[in-house]
């Protein structure tokens, strides 16, 4: 099965009216609002992927029984499409969250899914729902595909059915309030990912994981968590739900390599080739959380950002570290972090030339 034809569409038959989508977009924060629609696919042994539809939003039914609940055999992706200024829509590098998701898949037992499928139930979901791009700061259509293990069976092995859907959610900013920098508490007793384990898959399980560590890093104030390695709880991996970049006082920077630990995120992925297109100097290398404290202190390491779809760029004003609390430069938004978000956000909106041809029109 593939391409456009195989998508049967069944409208909602109660979208949300226009009045209520506009109250609704009006501040709709991040996760919260939901559109009308739903990509839906199945799969089954016998029948390989099939069923692909555009549907009502609707809850689901399944059997208690089914391995997600137990064994927690799930992946996901997220990404945006986004209004351009000349008024179009487009989604940004989704062929990248194709490849993640089949990389996440094959981690996870799962069946890939062909990336034309990927591919056309974004773009036809984004196209159904085009009502509801928020016209807000950093508005966008988040969509969330995820796949999970739906076999209604106890045994531990790779389930024999699985299916796959994509939700729309209109998004603001990530972040309550307003603008400002994020102060991450440097986790001790918990770690994210080892060697051989998870973590450069998009799964639930990862992200179940890393719950007890951000509750703690809510409860010493801060407002994000940072992972440290497993093995000798030493190098700086990447927050939560973000990857993490050092900004140096000779203008260069660093961000951690992907040793498997963590996850390829596709907004690192692309900060790194808008930094060397602007003859920036970036180093994918190991960096300890000593060096961050000692780098901040003596002034060498100026800024520090958090990066993600969701988060886009973040700037880190201060840590909390195992020896106590540190400041980075002024504790507000570096120049290099802004001229970083500045250049993403110009290519995302279409307001700059695209040399990579990351946007993908609909
Ligand atoms: N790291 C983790 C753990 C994430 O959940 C995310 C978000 O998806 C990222 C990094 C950033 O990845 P991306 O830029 O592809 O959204
Ligand atoms: C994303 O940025 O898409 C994520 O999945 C991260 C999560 C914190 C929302």
């Amino acid at each position: 099965m593939s391409g456009a034809a195989a998508f049967r569409f069944d409208p909602s038959t109660t979208p949300v009216d226009a009045n209520d989508r506009a109250a609704r977009l009006v501040d709709p924060g991040f996760g919260r609002v939901f559109t009308d629609h739903m990509a839906v696919i199945r799969y089954s042994e016998d029948k390989g992927w099939h069923d692909a539809a555009i549907t009502a939003r609707a809850p689901i039914t399944v059997d208690p029984s089914i391995a997600v609940l137990h064994y927690a055999q799930e992946i996901f992706e997220g990404l945006k499409a986004y209004r351009l200024d000349d008024g179009g829509t487009a989604l940004f590098r989704p062929d990248a969250n194709a490849r993640r998701f089949n990389n996440s898949a094959r981690r996870l037992a799962m069946p890939e899914l062909p990336e034309e499928l990927f591919l056309e139930s974004c773009r036809q979901l984004v196209t159904t729902e085009r009502d509801w791009f928020p016209q807000v700061d950093g508005g966008a259509l988040y969509l969330r595909p995820f796949m999970f293990a739906s076999e209604a069976f106890l045994g531990v092995k790779p389930s024999s059915e699985y299916l796959y859907m994509v939700i729309a959610s209109s998004v603001g900013s990530y972040w309550k309030g307003e603008a400002r920098a994020v102060s991450i508490w440097v986790s001790q007793d918990y770690t994210r990912a080892a060697p051989g384990g998870t973590g450069e898959a998009k799964c639930g399980g990862n992200y179940a994981a890393s719950l007890a560590a951000q509750q703690e890093a809510i409860r010493q104030g801060c407002d994000q968590v940072v992972f440290l390695d497993a093995v000798e709880r030493r190098w700086v991996e990447e927050l939560g739900g973000m990857n993490v970049f050092f900004v140096f006082d000779d203008g260069s920077m660093v961000t951690p390599p992907l040793t498997g630990t963590i996850l390829p995120g596709i907004t690192r992925d692309s900060i790194l080739r808008i930094a060397r297109d602007q003859g920036i100097e970036v180093r994918e290398e190991l960096y300890g959380i000593d060096q961050w404290r000692a780098d901040a202190g003596s002034g060498r390491l100026t800024e520090a950002f958090a990066c993600g779809t969701a988060a886009v760029v973040t700037p880190i004003g201060e840590v909390v570290g195992p020896d106590g609390r540190f400041t980075i430069g002024g504790g507000g938004t570096g120049q290099l972090t802004q001229r970083m978000l500045d250049a993403l956000s110009a290519i995302q909106r279409g307001r700059a030339p695209d040399p990579h041809g990351w946007l993908q029109r609909l």
